[in-house]
């Protein structure tokens, strides 16, 4: 069976953009693949965190993956600093990137632009991303757009690897969703919906009320035509809702554009924030039922323990290929 690796940051809360992008994703594929989803908490102190918000957000993030339908005896479902060979193999990682290439990673130009005092993790973050994904040889990455660039990056370090070291690493392949790769703001429909956008009001959290969804979705930006139709570059924000939409209910845009058509934006949006609350009403649920039961840690326990057998036979052999450590 192919493998398949992914990870969400611990960082704020998950927003709608995160679910369609990648948890509605991964608990599709969890049924053909071998999977492994990670709570990345080391990518997340690459900007400074409060400890005990990272600590909160860590358990929920792992009750929303579950929530979200993946299901942690199947799947390998754990947090990456419990798994020591991520920081271990990530220092490979770094020795073989080059400066130049890390500074050329958008995001890293994004987040540190105009910023003083960034840090070294910030830079060295893709490395690390890489060793995510390499030490579980995995053949599939699944993620929203955005990652992309870090994704062919871990394909050319693995290749990098593979050239000096002898053939020890899988090249991995990036899976981007056909619908909602890029979900955007609601407040400014160019730009990605984000955990870290100061202006809630154009992000969606995945446990939103459903008086918030509804007034969220109600004051998206659109445009002034009143015509419900997909078109990216003149109609990015009612694009962006059609996307959404579509992407929940699993019903094709084109049927989207003929249940909506003559009807105008209200009862457009009306009709995008009930599928998106019918579609979250139940996680929600899953997700307090879980967040403080005993259960999850079991789980987590159990994740971390299959993770760790693992990632640390890929280390060894790493380890083994370049030199390091003593030769037996
Ligand atoms: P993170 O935590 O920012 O986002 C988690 C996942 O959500 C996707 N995503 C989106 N998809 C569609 N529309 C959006 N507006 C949107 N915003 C976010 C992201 O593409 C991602 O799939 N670097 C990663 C975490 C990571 C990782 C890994 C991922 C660390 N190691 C190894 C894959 C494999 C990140 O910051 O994701």
């Amino acid at each position: 069976m192919k493998t398949i690796f992914s990870g969400v940051q611990p960082t704020g809360t998950v927003t709608l953009g995160n679910y369609i992008g990648a948890f509605k994703q991964f608990t599709e594929l969890q049924h053909e693949y071998d999977c492994r989803f990670c709570i990345v908490d080391q990518h997340a102190i690459t900007v400074q965190q409060d400890p005990d918000e990272l600590s909160k957000t860590i358990r929920s993030l792992a009750a929303i993956y579950i929530a979200s339908g993946i299901d942690p005896e199947k799947s390998v479902l754990f947090i990456q600093s419990e798994v020591p060979a991520h920081v271990q193999a990530g220092w490979m990682m770094q020795c073989l990137s080059y400066i130049g290439e890390l500074e050329r990673m958008t995001q890293f130009k994004d987040k540190s632009a105009g910023k003083e005092g960034v840090s070294a993790g910030l830079l060295t973050y893709p490395p690390l991303m890489a060793a995510d994904i390499l030490i579980y040889n995995t053949d599939i990455v699944p993620v929203g757009e955005d990652q992309k660039q870090h994704v062919e990056l871990t394909r050319d370090l693995a290749e990098r690897f593979n050239k000096r070291y002898g053939d020890v690493l899988t090249i991995p392949e990036v899976r981007i969703p056909k619908n909602g790769a890029r979900i955007k703001s609601l407040q400014d429909p160019l730009k990605k919906m984000s955990k870290s956008d100061p202006n809630k009001k154009g992000t969606i959290s995945l446990l939103d009320e459903p008086k918030q969804i509804e007034k969220k979705i109600k004051s998206a930006v659109t445009d002034s035509d009143g015509i419900v139709k997909f078109d990216i570059a003149e109609k990015p924000g009612v694009s962006n809702l059609l996307t959404i939409e579509s992407a929940l209910s699993g019903v094709a845009i084109a049927d989207l554009e003929a249940k909506y058509e003559g009807l105008g934006y209200g009862a457009f949006k009306a009709g995008v924030a009930e599928t998106v609350i019918g579609h979250l009403s139940p996680l929600q649920d899953r997700y307090n039922e879980l967040l403080h039961s005993p259960k999850l840690d079991d789980y987590l326990d159990l994740g971390a323990e299959k993770a760790n057998a693992i990632a640390s036979a890929t280390l060894k052999k790493m380890e083994a290929a370049m030199g390091i450590g003593r030769r037996r």
